[in-house]
Formats: structure tokens, C-alpha cells, sequence
């Protein structure tokens, strides 16, 4: 069997356990209760947001496990994002501070430029929009003066590590030809229909990990975009759970689908942060180091890639989102 670490070395030497929780759409006690479930199954690295509002339920069920000493601070790598309405140098210091206080931490192992597009920071709405729902975008986002707001927070202790979200080649350039601090890691869409292929060649040219997010495919998008009112019609409609190739591929191994699928990407060397609130769940999508797939079921799986077109967060899933001038994906990576 082929032997994989269960952590990514990071380019500042840092460690990324290779699976992580993810946690948009959980919220309250089912947040707890979910990151309950996550650390007794083994999870140690949990991907949040400031836009995910869900970081105090987050902070509290943390709090218990260090407390109660069941799990060290410094075995637990902890993500939480910059939101879009902090997108300014100066205002970086701030989210970060709150996401501490409801994380009920010091620092986190890693702070994240959540996406490329500003939006005006108007109170407290995370996704500040007109009458028409549209989304009410800082047309003005210098995505370099936020690297160097993000700088800063690892000048001060706050962050460890700091990376992008959602960035493209173009923009990743860009900001590295004016970091004093590189990247660690690009967080990115990646499943089994579009696999990032020539974005993860780039990343890995320049020793930046890439962290896969809706690795299964994010059943249910649809429906959470719907709900807020954005355009879907644009989503390709597919479900890669339950694509027969993986279904072959999982009977064969006497696996489930989902762990073919998480399988396939960390064999790749990228990590993935697979989000479920159901226990049963979180505990079978970590249970991916144990098995391996063989050449015949690797080539089978990456021949399903089918590019750009399978993007599932893209256009304007969010009104208007696509109308900003760093819009990331007009670029062909
Ligand atoms: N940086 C960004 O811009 C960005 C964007 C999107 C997501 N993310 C991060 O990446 C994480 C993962 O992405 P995602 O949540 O969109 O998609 P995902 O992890 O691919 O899919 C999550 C969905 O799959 C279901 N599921 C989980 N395990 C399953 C299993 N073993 N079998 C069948 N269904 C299963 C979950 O339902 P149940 O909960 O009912 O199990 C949930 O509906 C997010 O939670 C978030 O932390 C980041």
C-alpha cells in the first residue's frame, strides 16, 4: 500500500493534517456537536470562516476539549477566513481579532484571504446587498494591500501560517512578487469532475499546498445558493457520490463512496476538508488513510475531470459577485 503522510509539510515548515472538518452551513449546537464528533473520530485540523458565523460554537466545543485536556492547543491546526468586507489593510486586524475572541483563542494555525472580491463594509452584514439583492461590491480591492494586512497578523502572533482562497495563477503571481511572507497554501473548489489540474501544477511549481474544499461535490450548494437568492441556473447538476465508476471502485475496496473520493484527491498530495454534521459521516470521511487505490482506479477517476465547466462556485451564485474586477475565474487557472 502506498504510504501517505497524514499531514501536509508546509513551505514554513509548518504541519497540515491532510484531512480536515469542514463547517459551512453548520451552525449552533449541531456545530458542537459535530466538532464533538470530529475530534473523537481524530480530526485535528477544522476549516471555519468569519462569514460561516458559526466560530463561537466553534470556540465553545474547543474550549471544552482543551479544557478538559482531552486535546492539546498545539496539536490542533485551526483555519478561520477574512471576510470580504474586510478586504482592506487596515481592517485585517479586526475580523481577525473577533474571529479569536469567538474561537476563544490566541492565535490560529492559519488565516485565509477568504475570496478575490471586496465588498464595502456597511455594519455588520457579512454579504452586504442593494434592493435588488446584488451584492455590494468594493470595486476598489487591492488584493496586495490585504496580503499585507495578512502579513501583519503573523508579525503580531495572531496567525501561524497565512494563505488564499479562490485566488487564480494571475493574481497568486501578483501578490507573491510582493510578499515578504509566501503563502502556505491555495484553498480551492476541487472534485472528481473538475480536478484543478493545471492550478495544482502551478501551486506546486511555487510550494504552495493546496487544500481541496467541496471535495465531494457539495450536494446541497444548489439548494443553500437558491435560498439566498442567487442565480443557480448556471451549476452543472451532478453528483459525483454517485458516479458508477466510484460506485465500482468502492464496492471493490469494500469502501464508500465518499472515501473513494477523498481518497483520490489526498492521493494527490492535497488535502481535503469534507463538511458533514452527521456523525457517522465525519467519522467514515477520516477514514481515508487506511486503503489505497490502485493505478487502473487512478487513471479510471481522473479521467471524469471534465474542467472549468464543472465549476460549481462560480458566476454569480451570489448576485453580482462575477461583476468585480477580480472576478478569479475568467482566467482559464
Ligand atoms: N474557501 C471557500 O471559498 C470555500 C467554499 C466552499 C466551502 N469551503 C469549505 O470547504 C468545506 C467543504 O465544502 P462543502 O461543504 O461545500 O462540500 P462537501 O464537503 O463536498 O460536501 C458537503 C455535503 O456532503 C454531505 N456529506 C458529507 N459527508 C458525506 C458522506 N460521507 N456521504 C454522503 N454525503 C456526505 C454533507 O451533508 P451532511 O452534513 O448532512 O452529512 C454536505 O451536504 C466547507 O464546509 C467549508 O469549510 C470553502
Amino acid at each position: 500500500m502506498e504510504e501517505l503522510k497524514p499531514y501536509l509539510e508546509l513551505n514554513n515548515c509548518s504541519k497540515m493534517p491532510i484531512v480536515g472538518l469542514g463547517t459551512f452551513q453548520c451552525y449552533g449546537e449541531a456545530m458542537e456537536e459535530a466538532l464533538d464528533a470530529a475530534l473523537e473520530a481524530g480530526y485535528r485540523h477544522i476549516d471555519t470562516a468569519y462569514v460561516y458565523e458559526n466560530e463561537a460554537a466553534i470556540g465553545r466545543a474547543l474550549k471544552r476539549w482543551l479544557d478538559s485536556g482531552r486535546v492539546k492547543r498545539e496539536d490542533l491546526f485551526i483555519t478561520t477566513k477574512l471576510p470580504n468586507i474586510g478586504f482592506k489593510r487596515e481592517r485585517v486586524e479586526k475580523y481577525l481579532r473577533r474571529s479569536l475572541e469567538a474561537l476563544q483563542l490566541s492565535y490560529v494555525d492559519l488565516y485565509l484571504v477568504h475570496q478575490t472580491w471586496g465588498l464595502l463594509e456597511q455594519g455588520e452584514d457579512v454579504l452586504p446587498r442593494d434592493d435588488e439583492g446584488e451584492l455590494l461590491l468594493d470595486l476598489t480591492t487591492d488584493l496586495v494591500g490585504v496580503w499585507k494586512g495578512m502579513e501583519d497578523q503573523v508579525d503580531a502572533g495572531r496567525a501561524r501560517s497565512i494563505g488564499l482562497c479562490n485566488h487564480n495563477a494571475r493574481q497568486i503571481k501578483r501578490i507573491l512578487r510582493a510578499a515578504r511572507i509566501r503563502p502556505v497554501c491555495l484553498q480551492i473548489e476541487l472534485y472528481l469532475y473538475f480536478q484543478q489540474r493545471e492550478l495544482v501544477a502551478f501551486c506546486r511549481a511555487l510550494d504552495i499546498a493546496v487544500v481541496a474544499y467541496a471535495p465531494l461535490g457539495s450536494p446541497g450548494m444548489v439548494d443553500v445558493f437558491t435560498e439566498m437568492g442567487g442565480e443557480t441556473d448556471m451549476i452543472p447538476r451532478v453528483d459525483a457520490l454517485a458516479d458508477p465508476t466510484v460506485l465500482e471502485i468502492a464496492e471493490k475496496h469494500g469502501r464508500t463512496p465518499a472515501q473513494v473520493l477523498l481518497r483520490h484527491t489526498v492521493q494527490r498530495g492535497i488535502a481535503v476538508i469534507p463538511k458533514s454534521s452527521q456523525p457517522a459521516r465525519i467519522e467514515e470521511n477520516f477514514q481515508v488513510l487506511d486503503f489505497s487505490l490502485d493505478e487502473e482506479d487512478v487513471d479510471q477517476l481522473d479521467s471524469l475531470d471534465g474542467g472549468r465547466k464543472y465549476r460549481l462556485f462560480s458566476g454569480n451564485i451570489l448576485k453580482g459577485m462575477s461583476k468585480h474586477p477580480e472576478y478569479a475565474y475568467n482566467d482559464p487557472y
